[in-house]
């Protein structure tokens, strides 16, 4: 645990400021995490949330507004007690952060609360505004000299999507670099945060029946599914310049993918952990044309039914173009070629208005001969070890006993340690882990600048390739697991998606 600590600051007194203030973000998520680590009396000693927005407010009536946000979001009931502990912390200040000339104000605004509150010049800025403006906003931090301060650290957080491929990406990288350090940026993917993704290297670095064979000798294919119910919703005009593969692959389901297939760290500081990482990410398979057309399939939703109400298509959501190309459906077949994993494939999926909302991670352990337990009317089933990222969360497992029923049959025993949540229970959110780790300054759960160029490396031939070809969309109802050609992907090598029902 020392080696950990090395990498953490332990003062955690700050002054959060928050830009986007009033945004979605902040109301569902940013707030609702905040109330619940003070809940937990886990907010430092010493400080303030300064949420910056361009409407004109009093204190009361945003005060008054987040309180009801914490009500509807937060995972615990709201209690008078924690909430005053909470608004006694919280301060609206009015600024539109495109016009530079208010950053000096903002600098002097932030120095007093440094006086009242003893947060001694520490700052945590965090960007919940739309990515267009990230530069904008980053530049008025560091022209008003609020970027970098003497004997005390400002770290810079920026949500997703970091930039829109390669090219926009390093851009964006570049400016951030020239004012913070990287290891001052934290670039958030929720994903990390939760509890499951964390369990990741638990399971496989702390159990020695899971580590020993976690490899392409035993294990026949791994999945990956990120499934969702939820259409865009009114998110069209974000998510028609996004698609599923820049919404849920390159950031989500690469960071999960690398965290499956890596090789233990050598200790668990922050860069041991995000090195190895990226090597999964550069042993990916070349993306060649001939790969794209066998390996790749992409679905956007027509009409359907969700719960047997009907959900219009893709094509029909707010702020879409009736003959939109984009994909609301990714279904890939990849391989990671290094000793470990050459030959074993990893499929992976995520889609909107499926069937089914889950996320989970299948390994599928090869079968053995079926020689001596075997009738034609019985085949037997492989070991699954099903890592259950939501709404269940926990541990499956599959393994094979005797049938006492029937004379030399078998039957699949199934252990599960999981237990449904679908907000994730009483377990911390994400964002409650992800903000106190950023107050502590450790990254591990943050992605670093080559993890984010190596994943758009990929990404963008894959984003490329869609955008070439007119491809027949809608290509699946809302409601069902996707199109036709993604359970055509796993049947062709003989396998199939796993859905391990609760
Ligand atoms: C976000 C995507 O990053 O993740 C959304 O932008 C998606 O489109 C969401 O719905 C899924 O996150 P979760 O935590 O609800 O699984």
């Amino acid at each position: 645990m020392m080696d950990k600590l090395e990498n953490i600051s332990l003062d955690m007194s700050s002054i959060m400021v928050i830009f986007g203030g009033t945004g979605d973000l902040t109301k569902r998520k940013l707030m609702p995490a905040l109330y619940n680590l003070a809940l937990d009396n886990l907010i430092p000693e010493n400080f303030v949330v300064v949420a910056i927005g361009r409407r004109q407010y009093s204190q009361e009536a945003y005060k008054k507004e987040i309180y009801e946000a914490i009500e509807k979001y937060s995972r615990n009931k709201i209690s008078d007690d924690i909430w005053k502990r909470l608004e006694g912390m919280i301060h609206y200040y009015q600024l539109d952060f495109l016009h530079m000339e208010g950053y000096g104000a903002l600098k002097e605004y932030l120095q007093k609360l440094d006086q009242g509150y003893n947060t001694k010049g520490n700052r945590l800025y965090y960007l919940a505004v739309a990515p267009e403006y990230f530069e904008t906003i980053v530049s008025g931090l560091q022209d008003s000299g609020m970027a970098v301060s003497e004997g005390s650290w400002s770290r810079l957080v920026i949500e997703k999507p970091f930039g829109k491929d390669l090219k926009t990406a390093s851009a964006l990288n570049k400016a951030l670099l020239k004012v913070f350090p990287e290891k001052s940026i934290f670039r958030i993917d929720h994903y990390l945060g939760k509890e499951m993704i964390q369990n990741i290297m638990v399971l496989r670095f702390c159990n020695s029946i899971f580590e020993s064979i976690w490899n392409n000798k035993f294990i026949d294919n791994i999945q990956i599914t990120l499934a969702e119910k939820l259409g865009v919703g009114t998110r069209g005009g974000y998510y028609e310049h996004s698609g599923a593969m820049r919404d849920m692959i390159q950031n989500h389901i690469f960071q999960i993918l690398s965290l499956v297939a890596m090789e233990p760290p050598v200790n668990l500081k922050t860069d041991s952990i995000r090195s190895e990482k990226l090597k999964v990410l550069e042993a990916i398979e070349d993306i060649t044309p001939e790969f794209l057309k066998n390996n790749v399939v992409f679905g956007q939703y027509g009409p359907g039914f969700i719960d047997g109400s009907f959900v219009p298509g893709y094509r029909q959501e707010l702020n879409v173009p009736p003959d939109s190309m984009t994909e609301t459906f990714v279904a890939m077949k990849l391989h990671i070629n290094n000793f470990r994993w050459a030959g074993t494939p990893f499929y992976i999926r995520t889609g909107k208005r499926l069937g089914k909302t889950s996320a989970e991670i299948v390994v599928q352990f090869k079968s053995l001969p079926n020689i001596l337990y075997f009738k034609d009317y019985e085949i037997q089933e492989p070991n699954l070890l099903v890592l259950k990222i939501q709404p269940s969360v926990g541990v499956f497992f599959q393994f094979n006993t005797r049938d006492f029923s029937s004379h030399n049959g078998i039957v699949a025993t199934k252990m599960d340690t999981s237990h449904y949540s679908p907000t994730q229970g009483n377990t911390p959110e994400a964002y409650e882990r992800l903000i106190y780790d950023i107050l502590r300054g450790d990254g591990t759960l943050f992605s670093r600048w080559d993890e984010v160029e190596a994943a758009w490396t990929v990404a963008d031939k894959l984003i490329q390739y869609r955008e070439s070809k007119k491809h027949q969309f809608p290509n699946y109802d809302a409601g069902t697991m996707g199109p036709i050609r993604s359970f055509e992907l796993l049947a062709r090598d003989g396998r199939k998606w796993w859905h391990i029902e609760n």
